[in-house]
Protein backbone atom coordinates (compact mmCIF):
# COMPACT_ATOMS: atom_id res chain seq x y z
CA UNK A 1 0.00 0.00 0.00
CA UNK A 2 1.15 3.23 -1.34
CA UNK A 3 0.43 6.44 1.37
CA UNK A 4 0.72 10.18 1.18
CA UNK A 5 1.43 11.72 4.77
CA UNK A 6 1.34 15.79 4.92
CA UNK A 7 -0.44 18.68 6.62
CA UNK A 8 -1.04 21.67 5.19
CA UNK A 9 -3.11 24.91 5.98
CA UNK A 10 -6.20 26.48 4.63
CA UNK A 11 -4.12 27.65 1.79
CA UNK A 12 -2.55 24.52 1.23
CA UNK A 13 0.85 25.46 2.65
CA UNK A 14 3.01 22.65 3.72
CA UNK A 15 6.61 24.70 3.72
CA UNK A 16 8.04 27.74 4.65
CA UNK A 17 12.20 28.48 4.65
CA UNK A 18 13.11 24.65 4.63
CA UNK A 19 10.91 23.66 7.65
CA UNK A 20 6.89 23.89 8.30
CA UNK A 21 5.51 27.07 8.73
CA UNK A 22 3.60 25.86 12.17
CA UNK A 23 4.49 24.09 15.38
CA UNK A 24 2.42 21.53 15.96
CA UNK A 25 3.28 18.47 18.09
CA UNK A 26 0.31 16.69 18.19
CA UNK A 27 0.93 16.15 13.88
CA UNK A 28 4.17 15.25 15.13
CA UNK A 29 3.00 12.67 17.25
CA UNK A 30 0.42 11.40 14.58
CA UNK A 31 3.28 11.12 11.77
CA UNK A 32 5.34 9.60 14.38
CA UNK A 33 2.44 6.65 15.67
CA UNK A 34 1.66 6.65 11.63
CA UNK A 35 5.12 5.68 10.01
CA UNK A 36 6.42 4.02 13.14
CA UNK A 37 8.34 0.92 11.64
CA UNK A 38 7.44 1.41 7.86
CA UNK A 39 9.14 2.94 4.62
CA UNK A 40 9.15 6.33 4.19
CA UNK A 41 9.65 8.10 0.78
CA UNK A 42 11.44 11.59 0.81
CA UNK A 43 12.83 14.07 -1.28
CA UNK A 44 16.15 15.96 -0.61
CA UNK A 45 14.86 18.87 0.66
CA UNK A 46 13.10 17.11 3.06
CA UNK A 47 15.60 15.06 4.31
CA UNK A 48 17.28 18.16 4.82
CA UNK A 49 14.68 19.89 7.27
CA UNK A 50 15.27 17.26 9.81
CA UNK A 51 17.53 17.00 11.93
CA UNK A 52 18.54 13.57 10.80
CA UNK A 53 17.37 10.39 10.16
CA UNK A 54 13.45 9.21 11.00
CA UNK A 55 14.52 6.29 13.81
CA UNK A 56 12.28 3.19 13.45
CA UNK A 57 11.74 3.42 9.78
CA UNK A 58 13.27 3.04 6.41
CA UNK A 59 14.43 6.23 5.36
CA UNK A 60 14.69 6.56 1.58
CA UNK A 61 16.09 10.03 0.26
CA UNK A 62 15.63 10.79 -3.65
CA UNK A 63 18.14 13.54 -4.56
CA UNK A 64 20.04 13.41 -8.19
CA UNK A 65 23.20 14.32 -6.31
CA UNK A 66 25.73 11.88 -5.29
CA UNK A 67 27.02 13.01 -2.09
CA UNK A 68 24.42 11.19 0.45
CA UNK A 69 25.74 7.93 2.04
CA UNK A 70 23.84 4.87 2.41
CA UNK A 71 23.45 2.87 5.89
CA UNK A 72 21.45 0.19 6.94
CA UNK A 73 18.50 2.67 7.29
CA UNK A 74 19.26 5.37 4.92
CA UNK A 75 18.80 4.56 1.27
CA UNK A 76 19.47 6.56 -1.72
CA UNK A 77 17.36 6.25 -4.66
CA UNK A 78 18.44 8.96 -7.74
CA UNK A 79 15.38 8.36 -10.54
CA UNK A 80 11.41 7.54 -9.63
CA UNK A 81 12.46 4.06 -11.98
CA UNK A 82 15.20 3.49 -9.00
CA UNK A 83 12.91 4.15 -6.08
CA UNK A 84 10.06 1.68 -8.02
CA UNK A 85 12.42 -0.25 -7.82
CA UNK A 86 13.39 -0.42 -4.81
CA UNK A 87 9.58 -0.33 -3.39
CA UNK A 88 9.11 -3.94 -4.64
CA UNK A 89 11.64 -5.06 -2.27
CA UNK A 90 9.55 -4.33 0.92
CA UNK A 91 6.77 -5.57 2.18
CA UNK A 92 5.87 -3.33 4.54
CA UNK A 93 3.49 0.08 4.01
CA UNK A 94 5.32 2.82 1.91
CA UNK A 95 4.55 6.45 2.99
CA UNK A 96 5.46 9.12 0.90
CA UNK A 97 6.67 12.22 3.70
CA UNK A 98 7.02 14.75 0.89
CA UNK A 99 7.67 17.65 -0.13
CA UNK A 100 5.62 18.71 -3.20
CA UNK A 101 7.85 17.48 -5.71
CA UNK A 102 7.89 13.96 -4.34
CA UNK A 103 3.93 14.41 -3.94
CA UNK A 104 3.36 15.80 -7.72
CA UNK A 105 6.02 12.81 -8.81
CA UNK A 106 4.15 10.05 -7.18
CA UNK A 107 0.58 10.76 -7.59
CA UNK A 108 -0.36 8.04 -9.98
CA UNK A 109 0.79 5.51 -7.49
CA UNK A 110 -1.00 6.85 -4.14
CA UNK A 111 -3.53 4.60 -2.37
CA UNK A 112 -4.27 6.05 0.63
CA UNK A 113 -4.17 10.12 1.76
CA UNK A 114 -3.13 10.89 5.18
CA UNK A 115 -4.22 14.67 5.27
CA UNK A 116 -3.34 16.70 8.12
CA UNK A 117 -5.90 19.52 7.92
CA UNK A 118 -4.75 22.85 10.38
CA UNK A 119 -7.09 25.65 10.01
CA UNK A 120 -5.20 28.34 10.37
CA UNK A 121 -3.09 30.40 7.51
CA UNK A 122 0.65 30.72 7.77
CA UNK A 123 3.89 32.15 5.71
CA UNK A 124 4.42 29.56 3.03
CA UNK A 125 6.65 28.66 0.01
CA UNK A 126 5.92 25.35 -0.73
CA UNK A 127 2.33 24.26 -1.72
CA UNK A 128 0.39 20.94 -1.58
CA UNK A 129 -0.05 19.72 -4.71
CA UNK A 130 -4.02 20.13 -5.88
CA UNK A 131 -5.76 16.72 -5.24
CA UNK A 132 -9.38 16.08 -6.93
CA UNK A 133 -11.38 14.70 -3.63
CA UNK A 134 -13.78 13.52 -6.30
CA UNK A 135 -11.85 10.55 -6.46
CA UNK A 136 -11.06 9.87 -2.81
CA UNK A 137 -13.27 8.69 0.30
CA UNK A 138 -13.18 10.19 3.41
CA UNK A 139 -12.86 6.97 5.60
CA UNK A 140 -11.66 8.46 8.71
CA UNK A 141 -11.82 11.86 10.61
CA UNK A 142 -9.81 12.53 13.73
CA UNK A 143 -10.30 15.74 15.76
CA UNK A 144 -7.11 17.30 16.85
CA UNK A 145 -6.97 18.34 20.32
CA UNK A 146 -6.41 21.68 21.35
CA UNK A 147 -3.96 22.53 24.49
CA UNK A 148 -1.64 24.72 25.19
CA UNK A 149 0.85 23.29 23.36
CA UNK A 150 -1.26 22.61 20.29
CA UNK A 151 -2.71 25.92 19.75
CA UNK A 152 -4.24 25.10 16.24
CA UNK A 153 -7.23 23.92 15.25
CA UNK A 154 -6.71 20.83 13.37
CA UNK A 155 -8.28 17.66 12.15
CA UNK A 156 -6.62 14.19 10.89
CA UNK A 157 -8.26 13.04 7.71
CA UNK A 158 -7.75 9.75 5.98
CA UNK A 159 -9.11 9.39 2.68
CA UNK A 160 -9.07 6.28 0.24
CA UNK A 161 -8.65 5.90 -3.45
CA UNK A 162 -12.23 5.34 -4.85
N1 LIG B 1 3.68 19.94 5.77
C1 LIG B 1 4.16 18.75 5.44
O1 LIG B 1 3.52 17.73 5.68
C2 LIG B 1 5.48 18.64 4.73
C3 LIG B 1 5.95 17.39 4.33
C4 LIG B 1 7.18 17.32 3.68
C5 LIG B 1 7.91 18.48 3.43
N2 LIG B 1 7.41 19.67 3.84
C6 LIG B 1 8.13 20.91 3.57
O2 LIG B 1 8.26 21.02 2.15
C7 LIG B 1 9.50 21.66 1.83
C8 LIG B 1 10.34 20.76 0.93
O3 LIG B 1 9.60 20.39 -0.22
P1 LIG B 1 10.16 20.56 -1.71
O4 LIG B 1 9.04 20.27 -2.64
O5 LIG B 1 10.88 21.87 -1.77
O6 LIG B 1 11.30 19.46 -1.83
P2 LIG B 1 11.37 17.86 -1.73
O7 LIG B 1 10.29 17.24 -2.57
O8 LIG B 1 11.46 17.44 -0.31
O9 LIG B 1 12.82 17.59 -2.39
C9 LIG B 1 13.09 17.96 -3.72
C10 LIG B 1 14.42 17.33 -4.09
O10 LIG B 1 14.27 15.90 -4.14
C11 LIG B 1 15.09 15.39 -5.18
N3 LIG B 1 14.22 14.82 -6.22
C12 LIG B 1 12.92 15.09 -6.46
N4 LIG B 1 12.49 14.36 -7.51
C13 LIG B 1 13.53 13.62 -7.94
C14 LIG B 1 13.70 12.65 -8.97
N5 LIG B 1 12.70 12.29 -9.79
N6 LIG B 1 14.91 12.09 -9.13
C15 LIG B 1 15.94 12.42 -8.30
N7 LIG B 1 15.83 13.32 -7.30
C16 LIG B 1 14.64 13.90 -7.11
C17 LIG B 1 15.91 16.56 -5.72
O11 LIG B 1 17.04 16.62 -4.85
P3 LIG B 1 18.53 17.09 -5.31
O12 LIG B 1 18.43 18.59 -5.39
O13 LIG B 1 19.44 16.60 -4.23
O14 LIG B 1 18.79 16.44 -6.63
C18 LIG B 1 14.97 17.73 -5.45
O15 LIG B 1 15.63 18.97 -5.43
C19 LIG B 1 10.15 21.97 3.17
O16 LIG B 1 9.75 23.28 3.57
C20 LIG B 1 9.52 20.94 4.10
O17 LIG B 1 9.55 21.34 5.46
C21 LIG B 1 6.22 19.77 4.48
Amino acid sequence: MINFIWAEDNEHHIGYKGKLPWYLPNDLKFFKKTTLNKVVVMGRNTFESFPGLLPNRINIVLSRKTDLVETDTLKIVHSIPELNNLLETYSEDIFIIGGATLFSELYVNVNRLYQTKINNTFDGDVVMIPIDYTHWKLIETIPGIIDEKNVYDHEFRIYDKK
